[in-house]
């Protein structure tokens, strides 16, 4: 029992509230406090941005080139990432629990590259993603797809089910092989997904109006790196896309398939969170690289 002697009555009321302040991700201040706790974890909140490293790939193409052997390829990365974006079954193979990082969960699932990869499902529970210490949960999204709808659903499914349980949900913009990749696309992709209640949107950067996606999108946006590009090129697609209001990048083979994957995210996190040019961010990667 504890000790009773000498009780003090509380005495220093005095003086104006801390200031409440604002949460640092666009449109989630009025979040539970554990979902607001959860998106901490992905985005750091000294800067409200972060640097997802993305290896989910496999849930729909096997041993693609850079993760073959995820525990030599990815584990040493890990320390350098702000976030996991994973499957469930390479989190609970081949990452240790006392990683530290926010684990974005891949969600759903179903075709692989040899059929229909819109005919999703979702593929993980909300009771499999509390025990994982889910960060976040990712859904695909198919807008305009063959399976548009059912895509949706199962955004909406997860939202409905995430909410309940404190878990952000990640949309991620998928896009068919013969749709177009422009602004006007992604917009209308980044919006349904904010609106039917997502925490926050991977999309691809584009050329020509990114920042009308970004600021039509009421949450915060990232980008995803898209497929393997000269290092110089994939860090000034990821400073542009910074520069014009993303809040991050979910980043998968620009830095597993670099030849140096860890001066790659080092140069990607001197782009996201220290402000780097892409040109220095370059010159670090070199310099890292050797
Ligand atoms: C794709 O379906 C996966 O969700 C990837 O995590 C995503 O595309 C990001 O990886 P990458 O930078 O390789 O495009």
């Amino acid at each position: 029992m504890a000790d009773l002697d000498d009780l003090r009555d509380g005495t220093d009321f005095g003086g104006s509230a801390a200031p409440a302040g604002g949460f640092h991700l666009k449109g989630q201040a009025g979040q539970d406090w554990g979902l607001r706790a959860r998106l901490s974890r992905v985005f750091d909140p000294a800067d409200g941005k972060t640097v997802m490293l993305a290896f989910d790939h496999g849930y729909f193409q096997g041993p693609t080139s850079g993760l073959e052997r995820l525990d030599r390829s990815i584990l040493p990365l890990v320390p350098q990432a702000d976030a996991l974006m994973c499957t469930r079954g390479a989190l609970r193979t081949t990452i240790p629990p006392e990683n530290g990082k926010g684990i974005v969960l891949r969600a759903s699932g179903g075709p692989s590259i040899l059929k229909e990869l819109s005919d999703e499902e979702l593929a993980v529970s909300i009771d499999d993603a509390v025990r994982l210490d889910a960060a976040a949960l990712a859904v695909q999204v198919f807008v305009g797809g063959e399976n548009e709808t059912k895509s949706i659903k199962n955004l909406t499914t997860l939202v409905d089910q995430g909410q309940g349980a404190g878990i952000p949900v990640l949309a991620v913009t998928a896009v068919g092989r013969d749709m177009v990749r422009d602004a006007r696309y992604f917009r209308l992709a980044t919006r349904i997904s904010a609106e039917l209640g997502a925490a926050f949107v991977k999309t691809y950067y584009v050329e020509d109006g990114f920042e009308t996606i970004t600021s039509a999108c009421p949450v915060p946006i990232v980008i995803a790196g898209g497929k393997k590009v000269e290092e110089r090129e994939a860090l000034r697609v990821a400073y542009q896309a910074i520069q014009e209001g993303a809040a991050g990048v979910d980043m998968g083979r620009n830095v597993f398939q670099s030849e140096h994957p860890a001066a790659m995210l080092a140069a990607v996190r001197g782009v996201v969170h220290d402000g780097l040019t892409s040109s220095d961010a370059f010159d670090l990667f070199q310099t890292l690289s050797h």
